[in-house]
């Protein structure tokens, strides 16, 4: 995905109207940044702060603002509307009713991660989608990373063989069994969809969990597959604020990938020491023939190429890219869809009443069950 040659905004020659409702950092940091990669004409933003959907219209060339998504809805031509409205004062996440509203409107909706807290408001949005024939795609940028996508390529693979063990390394704070309210559990709700997310598109479904918790709230998630495969999340809560936050690695049948910070990923393809020739103690030679082999990519900071930027690194512009071109085509969302959204969901869910005991999760519905782990587009 946008491995090609990058197309500007304005060289486009079909662009979706859309519209953005919540206009506050996520959306001026990256989401609009992002439009410029995209086939999307901007042309209204919507948010209740006065003045604050006026600026960001000026800033981005959008002719109209709003400060109510239904006024919007009923005034302007729009094909879609991106969400990013975060949470009410519940500590709810905005995004599966606003998502309701605007598919009845006839319109096709992206909204921020979460997409919801729990699986059955996805089921909601994925009964309205249904019904009205309208597209969502949610912002799990992660799975749209380059590190992951080629990641996800790579494990793939017939000399990777089948993926066997996972280790993925996100700081989150779990809360101790009994004070999980709506309030406390928001940080993990906003952050656990990141791992979460990348979790499902390496490895696919999880069909059971268990937690060793620290004092602090850092913990240890372990995670079975439904592919066979296990895994496990250390959820390094108390690392220094100055410290990188993610580590992956993914081991096959005689290979490995590892990738550091999100921006440097090491292949570890079959291979021998030396010739191959030598067994322990008999090896005189560290590297290995040419053919076999390890593969590093790192991001290169020297250019001014749009891979240096954030929105290109962390896979934001990616994912929008991929849902307006979506869009446009008619196409199902296939990649951080409501499918996706779901599982993410369902892992908050399963996370948050979990104890000492392990527990199995329940099996995904039909059509969330066509998951985007293995799905090339
Ligand atoms: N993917 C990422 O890396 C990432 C990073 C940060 C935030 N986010 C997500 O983006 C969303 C927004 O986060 P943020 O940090 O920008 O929050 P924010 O509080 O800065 O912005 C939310 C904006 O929505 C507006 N709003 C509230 N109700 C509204 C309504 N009914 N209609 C229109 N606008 C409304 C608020 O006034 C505010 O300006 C959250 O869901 C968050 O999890 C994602």
């Amino acid at each position: 995905m946008l491995s090609s040659a990058l197309t500007y905004q304005h060289e486009f020659d079909r662009r979706a109207r859309v519209a953005l409702a919540g206009c506050g950092g996520q959306a001026f940091r990256n989401i609009l940044p992002s439009f410029r990669y995209a086939p999307l004409d901007l042309v209204a933003t919507c948010d209740p702060v006065p003045g604050r959907a006026a600026d960001y219209a000026k800033l981005y060339g959008a002719a109209d603002s709003f400060d109510d998504l239904g006024k919007m809805l009923a005034s302007v031509e729009i094909d879609a509307v991106f969400l990013a409205t975060g949470y009410d004062e519940n500590s709810a996440p905005r995004h599966p009713d606003q998502a309701i509203q605007v598919m009845e409107s006839g319109r096709d909706v992206w909204m921020e991660k979460p997409a919801a807290a729990t699986a059955r408001d996805v089921e909601r949005m994925h009964e309205t989608s249904e019904r009205t024939g309208r597209l969502a795609g949610v912002g799990l940028m992660k799975m749209f990373s380059p590190a992951v996508t080629r990641v996800h390529e790579i494990i793939q693979r017939p000399e990777f063989g089948r993926p066997s063990s996972f280790f993925i390394r996100d700081p989150e704070a779990l809360p101790a069994p009994g004070s999980r309210d709506d309030a406390t559990m928001m940080w993990l709700l906003d952050h656990l969809p990141h791992p979460a997310s990348v979790v499902h598109r390496l490895m696919g479904p999880i069909s059971r969990i268990s937690v060793e918790r620290a004092h602090n709230g850092a913990a240890f998630l372990v995670m079975s597959f439904t592919s066979g495969a296990s895994g496990v999340w250390h959820m390094a809560w108390g690392q220094s604020e100055l410290s990188n936050m993610e580590r992956i690695e993914v081991v096959g049948e005689g290979a490995n990938v590892v990738v550091d910070n999100n921006s440097r990923v090491t292949y570890y393809r079959p291979g021998h020491h030396g010739d191959g020739s030598g067994g322990y103690g008999r090896i005189g030679d560290y590297t290995s023939p040419l053919d076999e082999a390890p593969l590093h990519w790192e991001v290169n900071q020297y250019s001014g190429q749009p891979y240096n930027a954030n929105v290109f690194v962390q896979g934001y512009a990616q994912e929008i890219n991929y849902f307006a071109q979506r869009l446009l085509d008619r196409a199902p969302v296939r990649i951080g869809g409501l499918a996706d959204a779901w599982h993410v969901a369902r892992l908050f869910e399963a996370v948050r009443a979990i104890g000492d005991e392990a527990v199995d999760l329940p099996e995904a519905p039909a059509w969330a069950a066509a998951t985007t782990a293995g799905a090339a587009s």
